[in-house]
């Protein structure tokens, strides 16, 4: 299976001069979602993991999956004002626009070996966002854990000294 085959280019999405990779091919495929998702944990079995995080929205499909396939908790971090119980919040640059990430307190517990991942590392503002969220509650990233890096983009800086696999690298 080609993964690269099942992510389908978007010109002008959301607005001109981005250019949009869609996942929505590879979500309808049974087949190319679960070789996908194989893909992403098979480095993860043994690395004691206890919550996978997915990112709202599009890190919910594979975050999702993945904490099923490694038998642990799933945990939603999510746009502003979403979250019902209490939160805390990091504020983060878009590669358009810019927004707040929230977490609720209770989702990390202190010494948490954590799985972070989301469909895109692009600029990395949301990965990086993400990581204070996770610090802050006292729980320690294992890996950030990508669909696809946009590796033009340099947001393997943003979240330096971490582990980071990404499936696919453009
Ligand atoms: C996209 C993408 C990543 C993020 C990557 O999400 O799904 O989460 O941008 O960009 P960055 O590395 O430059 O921060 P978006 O905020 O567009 O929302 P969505 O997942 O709900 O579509
Ligand atoms: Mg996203």
């Amino acid at each position: 299976m080609q993964l690269a085959n099942y992510i389908r280019d978007i010109q002008g999405f959301p607005k001109e001069g981005i250019l949009f990779k869609d996942i929505t091919p590879l979500l309808i495929d049974q087949k190319a979602r679960k070789e996908c998702l194989e893909i992403l944990v098979s480095s993860l079995r043994d690395k004691k993991i206890d919550k996978v995080i997915g990112v709202e929205s599009r890190g919910f499909f594979f975050g999702m999956l993945i904490a099923q396939e490694l038998n642990v908790g799933f945990v939603p971090v999510r746009k502003p004002n979403k979250l019902p119980y209490d939160t805390i919040s990091a504020s983060y640059e878009l590669e358009y626009g810019s927004d707040r990430l929230e977490i609720h307190t209770d989702a990390i517990c202190k010494g948490d070996r954590v799985l972070i991942h989301d469909d895109v590392l692009a600029t990395g503002g949301t990965a990086k966002a993400v990581c204070e969220l996770v610090e802050q509650l006292g729980g320690e990233i294992v890996q950030f854990n990508f669909l696809m890096e946009l590796s033009f983009l340099n947001g393997r800086d943003r979240i330096k000294g971490y582990d980071i696999f990404a499936a696919i690298t453009y």
